[in-house]
């Protein structure tokens, strides 16, 4: 509804009444939480319903669950079909904040566009899952297509400060030589799934053996990142690979609110990912997040003409940001084509919390 018009710069602009766009979220974990509690904040957005397969959270409402006083009240349901018996409005957006592995999201993606969403996830496979699954791309590309849908993989790292940051970056360089981009981070700061899964406060032995039978993953994306930084600036890249993580041991002991970590115990790791041509290092990816880490930085040089070295010092801090990438693009899903797109495929990613759905 029209409800004023205004003149700017010699065009007539209407302005519509301002409606938030409707979002469904799957996932009440470490980060599903925080990500719920920033929708429910936005007058952008509104929560229409939460999906998780936790019995503890099945049939609870988030406000009660996070302790946010007023008046909504969003139900958790054990799975969309029951959520959709009840949710009678249309909804706009799927967010999928429940695993790192792309198997594991896509029935979620499907079933959400089958109900004529858009999805947006923090799944860091699908940040660019062309070449770890190409079928599953493909596959979900098609479906994307036939119902007129978006698929987007987003999130901080990958989707944004070792990928989409560096992509932009180059854009005033007349020549590309390598990229080499670094993270610093005091992990001490993150969430508690994330320093679990970078092994904080276990023996060396520990670190190995769990890193190598896969129960914990280290940082997942560093392949993406540079796959997504090959293909924007086609550096025909002949080999990509990410060495096995580090493990980052304390010198002395340290407490911090997740562990205490006994002097020669894991206090994190390091993770580096490389992408080379005829055997010469073009990109390289250095990923170091561990407890008291010192200073904290996120650097990207480029070398090139010109040379461009950029510093964001204090970092960016990893929880906050991931769940700003995924408030940001909510707004943006619709100004993109149909398909399975990636971070350097959409508008230039801003700050959206001022965009409503007209
Ligand atoms: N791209 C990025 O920059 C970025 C940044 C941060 C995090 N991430 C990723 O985002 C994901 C979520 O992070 P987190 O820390 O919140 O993880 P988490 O604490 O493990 O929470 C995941 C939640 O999703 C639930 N779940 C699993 N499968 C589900 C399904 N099919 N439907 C509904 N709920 C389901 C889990 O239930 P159960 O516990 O019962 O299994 C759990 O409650 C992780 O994979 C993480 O690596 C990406």
């Amino acid at each position: 509804m029209i409800y004023n018009c205004k003149y700017i710069s010699g065009v007539i602009q209407q302005e519509y009444m301002s409606k938030p766009f409707n979002v469904v979220q799957f996932g009440f974990g470490s980060l599903g939480k925080s990500i719920a509690m920033a929708i429910i904040n936005r007058s952008n957005l509104h929560l229409v319903g939460l999906i998780d397969i936790d019995p503890e959270y099945v049939g609870k409402n988030v406000e009660d669950v996070l302790s946010i006083s007023g008046d909504t009240k969003t139900k958790i349901y054990p799975n969309l079909d029951s959520l959709l018996k009840v949710v009678k409005s249309p909804i706009d957006v799927s967010v999928i904040a429940t695993s790192s592995s792309l198997k594991v999201v896509k029935p979620s993606i499907i079933e959400s566009m089958r109900a004529g969403m858009n999805v947006i996830s923090i799944c860091e496979e699908l940040s660019f899952p062309f070449n770890r699954h190409p079928k599953l791309s493909v596959e979900l590309d098609s479906k994307a297509k036939e119902l007129n849908k978006t698929v987007l993989g987003t999130g901080i790292n990958p989707g944004y400060l070792m990928d989409l940051l560096p992509i932009v970056l180059t854009a005033p360089c007349q020549t590309v030589e390598t990229i080499t981009v670094t993270r610093h981070m005091n992990s001490s700061h993150r969430r508690f799934s994330f320093q679990k899964k970078i092994g904080t406060g276990m023996t060396q032995n520990e670190f190995r053996k769990n890193i190598d039978e896969g129960h914990i993953t280290g940082h997942v994306g560093l392949v993406e990142s540079i796959r997504m930084i090959d293909s924007a600036l086609n550096l025909g890249l002949d080999k990509i690979e990410e060495l096995p993580p580090e493990a980052v041991v304390a010198d002395e002991a340290i407490a911090n609110s997740f562990a205490t970590i006994k002097k020669g115990n894991v206090l994190g790791l390091k993770s580096t990912g490389l992408g080379k041509k005829n055997g010469k290092t073009v990109v390289r990816l250095d990923f170091l997040a561990y407890a008291e880490a010192d200073p904290q930085y996120d650097e990207i040089v480029i070398e090139g003409l010109p040379k461009i070295h950029q510093r964001i010092e204090g970092g960016v801090q990893g929880d906050y940001s991931t769940i700003a990438m995924i408030l940001n693009l909510i707004p943006m899903l619709g100004s993109t084509g149909p398909g399975l797109v990636t971070m350097k495929d959409i508008p230039v990613p801003r700050n959206t919390e001022r965009i409503f759905k007209n």
